[in-house]
């Protein structure tokens, strides 16, 4: 294929718009994949999901297509964008990789927060956008108001929206024309030295990682020596060729092409989605921008029992070593919880903060036990810092009062709003509401506070916005004066003293009482801000059993005795594990 018959695109979409429908009608009338009889296709998609629960595979939707126009041949290289709120980095990398992208909304939904951060991540990238309003065959569907809307927000040509229904297949012809006609052919040089985009990663059982790439100059095959600009390692390409829809080798790939290249790269980890792969020995600039992926979220994982720690280890690895996406904290956690029948427990998430010391030195920390004492006179510390991200809401005028309570409450700051439907009626008008928040204020239950406030009708988007000096405390709790280092957490000193009461009542809770007083402090440096104090109590269990039953007496002494073996013993206080994940639970 020579270049100008090549185009690459994505589909960019907020969540549910229908960009997996419309990624298998392209398919199918392209004929890259045979079309499903009615019924059948949601089996497909069945077993995908499946597959995705259980961590087999997670499928990029990445393939390529030949269609053809004013009887020329075209190659169509549909990109995947990843689809969640949290991978908005990610998506940008995957665009790097494209010259256009289809900017689908629902027309009974509207545009929502995604289809905004979406949208100007491909302007960014100066991407021609293709607009189109999907699902119009829903009887809720109102295109010309969702136009009207687009033209306000993106100020995009209402002349230019396809109206198409991905379900029905309605107006998807329509789609790939312009995609030929509206996105410009890649430009490479086929006589530069190779040079691969990597923007994707799927995991093969037998073949170990498998690369998605663009190759942007020059020409790579099978055999080739390549090396990774970030990684500076070597591989032997020992399968190349293009995703129709799933790996075809054709042991060749030329300029402008998207293709998987599998070179015996045993770890995810060593894909690093934006690097650029280019021949041993002929150096080329790596593509501009590339930052490795970072951790933002940190947590403790234990088994509930100890003895499960080599099998949770053997898990973790498994998972972290086959699926990028595992790297996602709530998959991963759900993935491990299937696993494991809630036997483990996963700590409340912490973020990494920046410590900045008066020598001019900065360090991360993400686990509270590293926390710097603050009221320390001594300290060389100067400053605390929080990452903080810039958050747009997008809501119904009448949740717009809960949104702000909820935002305030979680420290936003810079909050901002504006009407999104120009001139409409208001009765059914949408608010964009953006802030600066602290990113340890959304990792926990942010997104769930959002939809139950809202009616499930808020839809939420962040892209990181930095670190912010924050007034920042650890809090540690004692048990008889002892501090138990698991429980240390990294407050905010507005909030301290309420979460200092609300762990201190919890853990007189849990904490079963013992042979004698047990005093529960929250503290801050050596200030106490919150305290309980548990009574003591003589735990008789045979108690409640009359003479003559000899035997059950003896039995409930045994088994006293294998409860204390499970005890877990802070201070001098005997804490059965049970209660001590219950508070790491929160
Ligand atoms: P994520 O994979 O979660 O990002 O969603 P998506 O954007 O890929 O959406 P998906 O294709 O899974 O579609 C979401 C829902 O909308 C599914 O139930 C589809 O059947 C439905 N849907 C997609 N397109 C249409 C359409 O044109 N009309 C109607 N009525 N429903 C549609």
């Amino acid at each position: 294929f020579p270049l100008d018959v090549i185009r690459n695109f994505s589909i960019i979409a907020h969540i549910d718009h229908g960009k997996s429908t419309l990624a298998d009608r392209l398919l199918e009338l392209t004929g890259t994949i045979k079309k499903k009889e009615t019924g059948k296709n949601e089996q497909v998609l069945d077993k995908l999901k499946v597959e995705r629960e259980r961590g087999i595979t997670v499928k990029a939707q990445t393939a390529s297509m030949v269609h053809s126009s004013n009887g020329k041949s075209h190659l169509l290289n549909l990109i995947d964008t990843p689809g969640h709120v949290d991978f908005a980095w990610e998506v940008s990398r995957s665009l790097a990789a494209c010259q256009g992208a289809l900017l689908l909304v629902d027309a009974s939904q509207g545009v929502q927060a995604q289809s905004i951060s979406v949208f100007h991540i491909a302007k960014e990238r100066g991407l021609t956008i293709i607009p189109v309003l999907n699902k119009i065959d829903l009887p809720a569907a109102q295109p010309e108001r969702i136009a009207a809307q687009m033209q306000s927000t993106f100020g995009i040509n209402p002349a230019d929206i396809l109206s198409i229904s991905a379900k029905t297949g309605k107006g998807v012809e329509s789609v790939l024309q312009a995609v030929i006609d509206r996105i410009p052919a890649p430009q490479s040089d086929k006589n530069a030295p190779a040079k691969a985009f990597l923007f994707d990663s799927l995991y093969d059982r037998y073949r170990g990682v498998i690369s998605l790439v663009n190759i942007q100059n020059g020409i790579l095959r099978k055999g080739d020596k390549i090396a990774s600009c970030h990684t500076r390692k070597k591989y032997e390409i020992a399968e190349i060729g293009i995703m129709y829809p799933e790996e075809v080798s054709t042991d060749i790939l030329c300029p402008g092409q998207v293709g998987y290249i599998a070179c015996n790269m045993k770890e995810s980890s060593e894909a690093h989605i934006g690097d650029t792969l280019h021949r041993v020995g002929e150096p080329v600039p790596p593509m501009p921008g590339f930052k490795p992926s970072k951790a933002m979220v940190y947590a403790g994982i234990f088994p509930v029992d100890s003895s499960d720690f080599p099998k949770l280890e053997e898990s973790i690895k498994r998972l972290t070593l086959t699926d990028r996406s595992t790297l996602h904290m709530d998959v991963f956690r759900q993935r491990l919880e299937d696993e494991y029948d809630a036997n483990i427990i996963i700590t409340a998430p912490t973020v990494p903060y920046k410590v900045l010391y008066r020598d001019g030195t900065e360090k991360f920390i993400s686990n509270p036990t590293e926390f710097p004492d603050m009221s320390d006179s001594t300290t060389k510390v100067s400053e605390i810092q929080e990452p903080i991200v810039k958050a747009s809401i997008i809501v119904p005028e009448e949740y717009f009062g809960d949104m702000m309570e909820l935002c305030y409450s979680r420290r936003a700051e810079e909050l901002d709003h504006r009407y999104l439907d120009a001139g409409s009626d208001a009765s059914s008008s949408r608010i964009i509401l953006t802030c600066v928040i602290p990113l340890s204020e959304i990792v926990t239950d942010f997104f769930d506070q959002l939809k139950s406030r809202s009616s499930g009708f808020a839809s939420f988007d962040y892209e990181d916005a930095g670190y912010q000096k924050s007034d920042l405390a650890k809090m540690v709790f004692l048990l008889n004066g002892k501090p138990v280092d698991a429980l240390a957490l990294i407050v905010h000193r507005s909030a301290q003293d309420t979460i200092g009461r609300a762990w201190v009542k919890k853990l007189h809770k849990v904490i079963p009482r013992q042979l004698f007083e047990v005093p529960i402090q929250a503290a801050i440096g050596k200030k106490v801000i919150a305290r309980e104090t548990l009574s003591a109590n003589r735990a008789d269990v045979t108690a409640g059993l009359y003479g003559g039953h000899y035997e059950r007496k003896l039995k409930h002494l045994e088994n006293q005795k294998e409860g204390k073996k499970r005890l877990k013993r802070i201070g001098t206080v005997d804490l059965p594990q049970e209660a001590f994940f219950d508070i790491l639970k929160r």
